[in-house]
Order: structure tokens, then sequence, then C-alpha cells
């Protein structure tokens, strides 16, 4: 797979990321000193997650480089050449549906009482590929917990931004906008879970979701919705824009499966971006320990 190369990247984003890298070297020896992150947000030097994964991260560059957003079009390269068309201040998300405190939250507010913390995760892409992120942001069930669900709240639908001057991929109908996803409310609740505000210290870049996205990282990346501006808590679970648009090649679970070939093409085996060989495709995307649990009794097969 090739990976293409970003014109857009200056001597100061490769310099970002070894300063990045130093800092962390430097907050580990600290340890438990509260530094501002790039959002603002307090950063703790704190001992890694043990949701963290130690194996080697993808660099910043390919990270922001290869990407998939196809409201800005379907060329892997097309989010970093035309993201700056979205305008993410100001930003406000709509929390409704079954919960106790609906409402419209700017970004600010919707942040603040979340400290930020890391989250070294594998994403592992339908596609067949796969990278080591090092977001920062906080837990899904931390944000969801304030608005307090209520009994009827059996899954969560979240929503991507509709503003085809933006977002000018939403001129063609590629897929049916707005770009939604779901999660069942115990997937939501699952400490995995992540709101990513940043990566590698930075706040997150429009082509990897600005200023708020999902991370889930033992689904196929699909399930990682960017740019969100609606949450609703749902009784039924929700469609997806994947599953309207091809329901028997992307079902509302997309857990990581090498043994559930997609239609066209086997998930045996996925391409670390920067690596030449291919690895084998974990269940789960290896976070199996965690979650598995979550869906004993289900036929993985039929619910795919
Ligand atoms: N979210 C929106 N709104 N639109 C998209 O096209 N693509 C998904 C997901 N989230 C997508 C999206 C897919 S297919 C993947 S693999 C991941 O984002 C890619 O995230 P990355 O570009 O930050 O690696």
């Amino acid at each position: 797979m090739l990976i293409k190369r970003s014109d857009d990247l200056t001597d100061n984003d490769v310099t970002d990321y070894a300063l990045y890298q130093r800092r962390r070297d430097f907050l580990k020896t600290l340890g438990g000193i509260a530094l501002l992150g790039a959002s603002g947000l307090p950063l703790m030097a704190q001992a890694k997650s043990a949701f963290s994964t130690d194996e080697e991260q993808t660099p910043f560059e390919d990270i922001t480089t290869y990407n998939n957003f196809y409201e800005f079009g379907t060329d892997k390269g097309d989010p970093a050449r035309y993201a700056s068309s979205l305008k993410t201040t100001p930003w406000s998300v709509t929390v409704d549906g079954e919960c106790e405190k609906p409402g419209k939250l700017n970004l600010e507010d919707l942040l603040k009482p979340h400290s930020t913390e890391e989250r070294i995760y594998r994403l592992r892409c339908v596609e067949g590929w796969s990278m080591v992120i090092p977001w920062q942001g906080f837990p899904l069930a931390d944000l969801l917990k304030r608005f307090n669900p209520t009994a009827n709240a059996k899954y969560v639908r979240f929503e991507t931004l509709v503003d085809p001057d933006q977002l000018p991929g939403q001129k063609r109908s590629v897929l049916d906008w707005p770009y939604t996803e779901g999660l069942r409310m115990d997937e939501a609740m699952h400490p995995l879970s992540f709101m990513a505000t940043g990566l590698y210290g930075k706040d997150l870049l429009n082509q990897n979701g600005a200023p708020l996205r999902l991370v889930v990282p033992w689904k196929y990346g699909f399930k990682s919705i960017k740019s969100i501006v609606r949450i609703s808590f749902v009784a039924e679970q929700p469609d997806t824009s994947w599953g309207r648009s091809a329901p028997e090649e992307y079902g509302f679970y997309s857990n990581v499966n090498p043994d559930v070939d997609h239609p066209r093409w086997s998930q045996r085996k996925e391409r670390r971006i920067g690596e030449f060989r291919k690895r084998e495709t974990l269940p789960f995307n290896g976070y199996a320990e965690q979650v598995a649990s979550l869906y004993s009794g289900m036929d993985l097969r039929k619910n795919f």
C-alpha cells in the first residue's frame, strides 16, 4: 500500500513529533505534575494507561496524511489536502434523546469537566491497514454519564457535521450524509471507548476529525466517527452510514475479526503503515481480554 505524503507539512510538524517524544520521556521521569495540553486541558504526567500498547507508534506524518474522511474526498491524501475548509471554532455538540439532561453545549463547556489522558491504541481499518496512534482525550463513558441516560437508552448514535461548503465531499453522494455511527450502550460505556481531542500532544488536525472524534479500538476504524456534532441516546439499534450503503459488507458491530472475511477480501492479515510485511490480525484487534465478554453468547458471524 502506498503512503501519500502531504506537501502541506512543514518542518515544524516534524519537530513537533521529536519534541513530543522528548517531552513524554521527560514527563515520565517527573511523574504526577500537571501541565497544560495542546487543547488547553490539563495533561497529567501519569503512569501510562493500562490500556495503552507499547508497540511502535506510527509517525505523526503518516497519521495525518493517510486518512479516510470521505467528507473531503475518497483519496487517502484528500483529507490533508482539503480539510482546512472545516471551521472548528465555534463548535457545538447536541446531546439528546433518552436522557434526563439533554442540551446543546459549546465545545469549551463540553470539554471543561474532563482532564485529558493519553491512550496509545491500535487502529485497524476494514480495508486491511493499521496504525498505532497516541491519542489524547477522555473516556466516552465520562461524557455520557453527565447527561443521565435513562433506562430506555440502549444505544448511542453519533453524527458528523453536514455542511457541503466546509465538507466539499458532501457535494457528492459517495455516502449518505450525515456520516452516522452507533454503539450499544455497554460498548459506549466500556472504558476503552474514547473521545479524542488530540494526538501526539497536539490538538487534532481537521483530517483526523477535529475537534472531537470517537475512538473504539476493538472495532474497524469506520466506527470511529470524526468531527461529531450530535450524540443521541436511542432505544433501537441506529443505522450507520456504511451499513446504509452496503449492509452485507458493513455490519453494526464491526468488531475486528480475522475469522469473518469482508465479502470482497480476507481480514486475516493487515499491513501496519510503514511496514513491508503483513502481520496477523488479532480478534477484537488485540483487545479480546478487555471486550470479548461484551459479546458472550452472540454469534459473531451473524452479528458481524
Ligand atoms: N468519520 C467521518 N465522519 N467520515 C469518514 O469518512 N472514515 C472512517 C473513520 N471516521 C470516516 C470517519 C474510517 S473508514 C476510518 S479507517 C477512520 O475514520 C480513519 O481515521 P484516521 O483518518 O484518523 O486514521
